[in-house]
């Protein structure tokens, strides 16, 4: 029986367009989807570093349409002005494409300063020149570093962050904001996630870490699969109530659809940058998403505990009371339910 994702809400956005960069990744992909949902047509660039064409496939399984997709890299200005040129029409832009390895940021900081960096500047530059007004950034939690205090607000003091990767959002926030600042016709939103983590319901698309993946979700689901031998989970002698670490863990389906509210709020034109915490508002230790994985999958886990990984910090959760009533958007979905929909991608992908 197929199930139709269309959603049901779609409000009249009458196809005005979007640019998505990034939009065959993880979170890029799920937000093709809530945009397409919402009545937007999409156009998206990935240079597919970290993603596969077939993805494309796989949006188009839940909402019928496969969006306009350019395979492009940001930081090259020639191909990138292309499709601005062709689609100067575009509402907004929203920006994910950039490297996002923390460990791979601190052996290769060159990499992430050229590709994440001149991929904004680039972005900017064509928005300035085709007059496309709004911006949402793909920004960070990581931008707060170890906070002092608990939950994190957007007033929080931002710091250099541990990693290369982390400074280029740290960066690229301050660069969004000097460009406004010099310009009439720019308005912005950065979104500082926390933990993405899960898969749309439909399990046609999901994350999809290329390698040996780096973050917990995605190495919990292929070592119970059998991908992977067993997750080391890093310390368990944080001064958290089971030692292991804390983070805020948001599904990724809510994360994407926090983007629409974004755009909708730039659309009525009643400010020209604010920052939103996109979290649950909780925090979970690894053994807490361990236990929600087997309660909610009924897969036992492999793990054992090893030593802390350098730059890890030990605990942040998001207050996102500021998204709750400024943008309306709330996350919605479980934790449990979350894990399981990793686990059913998981298992999508291992038959395909
Ligand atoms: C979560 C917790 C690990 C793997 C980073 C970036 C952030 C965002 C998400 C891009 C930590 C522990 C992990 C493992 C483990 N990046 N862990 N064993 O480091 O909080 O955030 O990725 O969007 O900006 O900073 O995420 O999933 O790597 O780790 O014990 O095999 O799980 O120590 O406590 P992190 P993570």
């Amino acid at each position: 029986m197929r199930v139709n994702y269309f959603c049901t809400n779609a409000n009249n956005y009458d196809m005005q367009k979007v640019i998505i960069t990034g939009g065959t990744g993880y979170i890029g992909s799920h937000t093709v989807v809530e945009f397409q949902n919402a009545g937007f047509e999409v156009v998206t660039i990935d240079n597919l570093s970290n993603s596969i064409i077939e993805v494309l496939d796989g949006i188009k399984k839940i909402t019928g349409k496969r969006p306009i997709f350019y395979q492009t890299d940001v930081s090259e200005q020639k191909n990138l002005e292309t499709v601005f040129q062709e689609h100067s029409s575009a509402v907004a832009v929203i920006h994910f494409a950039a490297y996002k390895a923390v460990g791979e940021s601190v052996k290769e900081p060159l990499k992430y300063y050229h590709n994440n960096i001149q991929g904004l500047v680039n972005i900017l530059s064509n928005m300035l020149k085709y007059d496309i007004p709004n911006l949402v950034f793909s920004s960070s939690c990581t931008v707060y570093g170890q906070p002092e205090k608990l939950p994190v607000t957007e007033e929080t003091p931002v710091v250099k962050p541990e990693s290369p990767y982390g400074n280029t959002k740290k960066i690229n926030e301050e660069i969004i904001v000097d460009t406004i600042n010099s310009s009439d016709n720019l308005n912005a939103i950065s979104l500082r996630y926390f933990n993405p983590i899960g898969a749309h319901t439909s399990a046609h698309i999901g994350e999809l870490p290329l390698g040996v993946p780096d973050n917990l979700l995605p190495y919990i689901t292929q070592t119970a699969i059998g991908l992977r031998q067993e997750l080391s989970v890093f310390g368990d002698d944080y001064n958290t109530p089971d030692g292991t670490a804390i983070r805020d863990y948001i599904n990724v389906c809510d994360l994407a659809k926090a983007h629409v509210f974004a755009v909708k709020r730039l659309l009525n034109k009643t400010s020209r940058y604010e920052t939103f915490n996109i979290g649950t508002g909780k925090g979970s230790s690894v053994m807490e998403i361990i236990k929600a994985f087997e309660i909610s999958t009924g897969q036992k886990l492999n793990y054992k505990i090893v030593n802390r990984r350098a730059g890890d910090i030990e605990q942040v959760w998001a207050d996102t009371s500021k998204a709750n009533k400024v943008l309306g958007w709330k996350a919605e979905v479980s934790l449990n339910e979350t894990v399981k929909s990793a686990w059913e991608w998981q298992k999508r992908v291992q038959e395909s």
